[in-house]
């Protein structure tokens, strides 16, 4: 199978991630809860795996590290500490459901600061102009699921700290290729999954909680810590952390991390910008098609969406599923995304990469899409 995917989740995983999460289920109790050995195996693992995410995405202390299920638990986790019913809330044009659904349920007042697909100065302008003191935060994404764009969240974060608001950044769609610097761009929070970049496996995610991120639990319980107190710890991981973690996700996810330390970043980004670039070469020769992005540029991440004109987004998912191609069509759980770019009544059809596929691979792609458009 041609699995271009990863933007859902990371298929192929590093061999020691499924090792280690074997391992774990076999020989790890439950961190912070005994003194016997299993526990003791379960706390290193824990502390190892906040510390190598610590030391790859700018966070001072490890213990601002906290686990979630996923990127949305954590999204979650980070709205309902800032924001309040009737909050004015500034987004950009390219969230996710995961960050659209907490806020409506919340009932903020949502800004989008939307701008034309692959414009970054836009996008800047846009929160430029709508980044007021009155704003009770502002979340934006790195890079869209949807298009592979990548948000200018430097500048971003920079007009954010010169007016006092709080931000929190989704890196789902980057941590693991593009640098992700909680400290650096003074956000409050970001929020991101285990199972994608970083290649753990699912039902893993991450909150870097900024150094004056005020946090508010939304699960109560254990934590093998300040048992006497019926309020929750008041210091983190263990205020966010209540109940029995994900050992055997942790200890995979902590292989993640080194794998992607170990590649680095920016080599795993050049790699999948040079498959987005070919595969759009490579479509864009194809007759009635739509492709959106694909450049080399340091505006593009790594997805690309396109559309076939007079034909169906899932019809063509479904036609290179036949033939062993995995890619995703539809609205990606991302209708504002669409929205923005103009796609909303039809969807895209999209490819992401990782740091396992090859330029054989998009050249097997490309050949089956040439056959189905000759067909068509
Ligand atoms: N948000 C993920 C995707 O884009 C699941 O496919």
């Amino acid at each position: 199978m041609i699995y271009l995917d990863s933007a859902a989740t990371t298929l192929q995983k590093p061999q020691a991630v499924a090792r280690a999460a074997a391992w774990a289920v076999r020989a790890c109790a439950s961190p912070g809860r005994g003194s016997h050995q299993p526990a003791a195996l379960a706390a290193e693992t824990a502390f190892a795996c906040r510390q190598a995410v610590a030391e790859l995405l700018g966070v001072g202390d490890p213990e601002r590290v906290v686990f979630t299920c996923n990127a949305t638990h954590a999204l979650n986790l980070a709205i309902a500490a800032l924001v309040s019913p009737g909050d004015p809330v500034v987004i950009s044009g390219w969230e996710h459901n995961a960050v659209t659904r907490p806020l409506y349920a919340l009932g903020a007042e949502v800004r989008v600061a939307a701008g034309p697909l692959f414009d970054a100065d836009a996008a800047l302008d846009a929160f430029d102009r709508l980044v007021t003191a009155e704003v009770k935060c502002v979340v934006c994404t790195q890079c869209s699921n949807v298009f592979g764009m990548v948000l200018p969240i430097q500048a971003i974060a920079g007009l954010c700290r010169q007016r006092g608001v709080p931000l929190i950044v989704d890196a789902s769609q980057s941590a693991g290729a593009l640098p992700v610097d909680l400290e650096g761009w003074g956000a409050a929070f970001v929020a991101l999954p285990g199972h994608k970049g970083l290649y753990g496996p699912q039902g893993t995610g991450l909150l870097l909680c900024g150094k004056e991120a005020a946090v508010r639990p939304v699960l109560f319980g254990g934590t093998g810590s300040a048992s006497l107190r019926q309020e929750m710890p008041d210091f983190l991981p263990d205020r966010l952390e209540a109940g029995t973690h994900n050992i055997p996700g942790v200890a995979g996810l902590l292989e993640g991390v080194r794998f992607v330390a170990e590649r680095g970043p920016e080599n795993i980004l050049a790699h999948e910008r040079r498959l987005v670039a070919l595969t759009r070469d490579g479509l864009t020769q194809l007759p009635g098609l739509e492709v959106f992005g694909g450049g080399l540029g340091p505006e593009q991440g790594s997805a690309l969406s396109f559309r076939v004109h007079g034909m169906d987004c899932e019809a063509v998912a479904a036609w290179l599923g036949e033939r062993g191609v995995a890619v995703r069509a539809g609205l990606h759980c991302a209708p504002l995304a669409h929205r923005t770019a103009g796609t909303l009544d039809t969807g895209t059809v999209r490819v992401s990469f990782s740091a396992y596929n090859s330029a054989i691979e998009v050249e097997r792609f490309l050949s089956i899409m040439e056959r189905m458009v000759r067909k068509r």
